[in-house]
C-alpha cells in the first residue's frame, strides 16, 4: 500500500481541524475537496482578491451537504494578523496557499506582491506558532530556482530570484527556515511546478497557460506561444499537490520535518508538445479547432527557460508517488473546462 493510501485510510478513521488559507482559489479549493472527502473538518480563509465563491460553490456540490457541514469559511486577510489568529486558533494543521500568484503580476505591481506573499506569510507563520498547530505546510515555488541552469532541479542547489514573486517565495521558505530554529515551529515547504487542473481560472492578464490555453481553443480565440515554443515546464495535475500537502502534514518522520520539496513529476514537456496535446483532446468536440493554428509571440520577461524537477527527496523523504502523468492529468482538466467554461457567469 502506498504511504498515501494509509494516510487517507488513516484521515478516514480520525477528524482533524485543518486550516486552508486562499480556499477559494485553483490549490485551496482542490484541498478543500480532498480533506471534506476523507471527512475532515476545515476552516478556510480567503480574501477573494483571485479566487471564486463558485470555486466553493462547486466543491459543495461535489462532496454533499453532509460533509460540506465541516467546512467554517472566514472572509478574511493573510495581511491582517488579527485575521490570521482567528483562522488558526484550535488548528491541528495549516495548508497556506493564499498568496498573490505570477510572476508578470509581481514586475507589475512588486508592492502588492510583497505584502501579500511576505507580510501576509509572516502573519500566518506567527499565528500558527501562537495557535499552536502541528504542522504548517506552504506553498513554496519552483521561481525560486531562478536563473540557475541546472536539470533536474535538485532543492539544494538553487539560482538567482529572477522576479519580485520568486523573492517572495524564496523569503518564505527563509522565514520558515528561521522559525523552526527560534521557535521550534514544524513546517514543510512544498515548491509546486506548475500546476494544473479543475478550477484553475483561465481568466485575466496573469492566468496561467494551460487555462489561458484551454479558453482560447474552446471558445476560438487567438492563442499566443511566448517564444519558440521550445521553453518547457514540469507540468503537475493537482490532485499530485493535495497528496503532497497531506503526506507534508501528517508525516512524523523528523528528517522530513523542516524541509522544502519539489512537488511535479520529473517530467519536461515544451510549450509546443503541450499545445500539440491540448489540441488533440479537445479537436473531436470543437470542429472549428480542425484549421485552428496557433500565433508566436515574444519571450515573456522574467521566465526561465527550462524546469524539471528531481523529486526523489519527496519520494524518499514523503513517500510522495505522484498519481497522475500529464496525459491523465490533461484529460481530467479540459473534461473540467469542457463542462464549465461556458456556464460560469460569475468573472469579476
Ligand atoms: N498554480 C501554480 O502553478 C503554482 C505554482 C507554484 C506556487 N503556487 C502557489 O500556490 C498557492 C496557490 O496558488 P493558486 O494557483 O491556487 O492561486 P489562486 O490565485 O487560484 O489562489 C490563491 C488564493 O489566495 C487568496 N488570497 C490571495 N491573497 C490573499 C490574502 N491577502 N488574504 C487571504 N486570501 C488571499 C486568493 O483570493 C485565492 O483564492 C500560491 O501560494 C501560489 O504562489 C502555485
Amino acid at each position: 500500500m502506498t504511504r498515501f493510501k494509509e494516510i487517507q485510510q488513516h484521515l478516514l478513521q480520525h477528524q482533524y481541524r485543518w486550516l486552508v488559507t486562499g480556499v477559494a482559489g485553483f490549490i485551496g479549493s482542490n484541498l478543500l475537496e480532498g480533506l471534506l472527502k476523507l471527512n475532515q473538518k476545515v476552516i478556510g480563509l480567503d480574501n477573494f482578491s483571485t479566487g471564486y465563491q463558485y470555486n466553493l460553490n462547486q466543491v459543495s456540490t461535489i462532496v454533499g451537504a453532509d460533509r460540506w457541514n465541516n467546512f467554517t469559511l472566514i472572509h478574511g486577510d493573510i495581511r491582517n494578523l488579527d485575521d490570521c489568529r482567528t483562522a488558526c486558533k484550535n488548528t491541528d494543521f495549516i495548508l497556506h496557499q493564499a498568496a498573490l500568484g505570477s510572476v508578470p503580476r509581481s514586475i507589475d505591481d512588486p508592492i502588492l506582491t510583497n505584502e501579500n506573499n511576505v507580510t501576509g506569510f509572516l502573519n500566518m507563520l506567527v499565528a500558527a506558532h501562537d495557535a499552536k498547530a502541528k504542522r504548517f505546510v506552504y506553498a513554496a515555488s519552483s521561481s525560486t530556482y531562478g536563473d540557475h541552469p541546472g536539470l533536474p532541479k535538485i532543492e539544494s542547489v538553487i539560482g538567482k530570484p529572477l522576479s519580485p514573486y520568486a523573492v517572495t517565495k524564496y523569503v518564505n521558505e527563509l522565514y520558515a527556515d528561521v522559525f523552526a530554529r527560534c521557535y521550534g515551529t514544524q513546517s514543510i515547504g512544498l515548491r509546486y511546478f506548475n500546476v494544473f487542473g479543475p478550477r484553475q481560472d483561465p481568466h485575466g492578464a496573469y492566468a496561467a497557460v494551460i487555462p489561458l490555453w484551454v479558453f482560447a481553443l474552446i471558445k476560438n480565440k487567438p492563442l499566443h506561444i511566448n517564444g519558440d515554443g521550445e521553453t518547457s515546464r514540469d507540468f503537475c495535475y493537482v490532485d499530485n499537490v493535495v497528496q503532497a500537502n497531506l503526506l507534508a502534514a501528517l508525516t512524523s518522520d523528523n528528517a522530513a520535518i523542516n524541509q522544502v520539496y519539489n512537488v511535479a513529476l520529473n517530467e519536461r514537456t515544451s510549450l509546443n508538445q503541450l499545445y500539440a496535446m491540448m489540441h488533440a483532446l479537445l479537436v473531436d468536440k470543437f470542429p472549428h479547432l480542425k484549421s485552428y493554428q496557433p500565433k508566436y509571440a515574444a519571450f515573456r520577461e522574467g521566465d526561465v527557460r527550462h524546469s524539471q524537477a528531481d523529486i526523489s527527496k519527496a519520494r524518499h523523504l514523503l513517500g510522495f508517488e505522484p498519481g497522475y502523468a500529464i496525459q491523465q492529468g490533461l484529460e481530467a482538466a479540459m473534461q473540467w473546462y469542457v463542462d464549465n467554461l461556458t456556464e460560469r457567469t460569475d468573472i469579476k
